[in-house]
């Protein structure tokens, strides 16, 4: 019998683990849970006889895939899949996939809601202001900025997008304004949202002259990873523009340093909560489970992303 891991620090809501396991019921598999641990040593256990593994931002590393003799896939249930050394998989044989687009909705969502907490002053009672006739500017358009889009062209934003991933032809085709430079999209908007993912190019993009070039009050939003940012940068723009504010659904490293120079500038979540609804859990659950059964049964490679 093929056995298969959900390993999650962070767990799934319970109805996404019923529906993951009713796919793996009905592939004959047996489906073991790890969630909410503590300690890598436990994942180096848990993996010992598995064929397959669903994990979200969990680290898997090479001391994990030599864990597991048996483990033929992993799917990371989500988007970014910077959490899973690739080059080790690849040297183990391991195939790695991951979900794009299906828990997408769910971070655009958090977005608007953290904005509006932002412009609202953190609901302390004092006369916030409103997105509707804000310009939004997407740093890239993949599914979250996509999604984004969608959600603040309802709410009457003028939407505009700069793709360093050269897919401008989706920009237009959505209908908003290309920027042709980062500088340009910092430049011109007063909510600049981050969608980019977390590689060796990307590392540290978000500092200094960018975060300078933005307008008078304007926010800047960090819902994809926090190594994007360069933090020594951003903490020196925003001590030098007081009318800034940065809103992140991740803290950054310099969590208290930030606290005590941005004071209320710095809007965070607790934990990283984008993609964290029933809904996007079992979005992207429902898909890893397929895409394991769909490759173990029949070779299956859509959505592999080491080769
Ligand atoms: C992703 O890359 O899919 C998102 O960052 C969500 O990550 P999470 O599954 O750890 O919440």
């Amino acid at each position: 019998m093929k056995k298969v891991l959900i390993a999650t620090e962070k767990p799934f809501a319970p109805v996404a683990i019923k529906d993951i396991k009713d796919i793996f019921d009905l592939a004959g598999y047996e489906c073991l849970l790890l969630e909410k641990y503590t300690d890598k040593q436990q994942l180096i256990e848990a993996v010992a006889e598995v064929d397959g593994l669903i994990v979200r931002s969990d680290k898997i590393d090479d001391a994990v895939m030599a864990a597991a003799p048996n483990l033929k896939i992993i799917v990371r249930a989500g988007a970014g899949y910077d959490n899973i050394d690739l080059a080790a998989a690849t040297a183990h044989g391991i195939v790695v996939m991951n979900t794009p687009g299906q828990n997408a909705n769910a971070v655009a969502e958090l977005v608007i809601g953290l904005l509006i907490y932002t412009i609202r002053n953190q609901f302390d009672g004092s006369a916030g202001t409103e997105l509707m006739g804000k310009k939004l500017g997407l740093m890239a358009f993949g599914a979250v900025a996509q999604n984004l889009g969608r959600i603040a062209k309802g709410m009457g934003m003028d939407i505009s997008s700069y793709s360093p991933l050269n897919r401008p032809q989706k920009i237009i085709d959505a209908g908003y304004h290309v920027h042709e430079s980062l500088e340009a999209l910092f430049h011109y908007n007063d909510i600049v949202s981050l969608h980019i993912p977390a590689t060796p190019q990307t590392k540290g993009m978000i500092g200094y002259e960018a975060i300078m070039q933005m307008k008078k009050g304007a926010i800047l939003v960090n819902s994809a990873r926090k190594e994007i940012i360069d933090e020594a940068g951003l903490l020196k723009a925003m001590t030098e523009r007081t009318d800034l504010r940065y809103v992140t659904d991740l803290k950054l490293d310099a969590h208290e340093e930030a606290i005590e120079k941005l004071g209320k500038r710095y809007v965070f979540t607790p934990k990283k909560m984008g993609a964290q609804t029933a809904e996007a859990n079992i979005n992207a659950g429902i898909a890893a489970a397929q895409q394991i059964v769909d490759f173990i049964e029949n070779g299956v490679k859509t959505f592999q992303v080491n080769h």
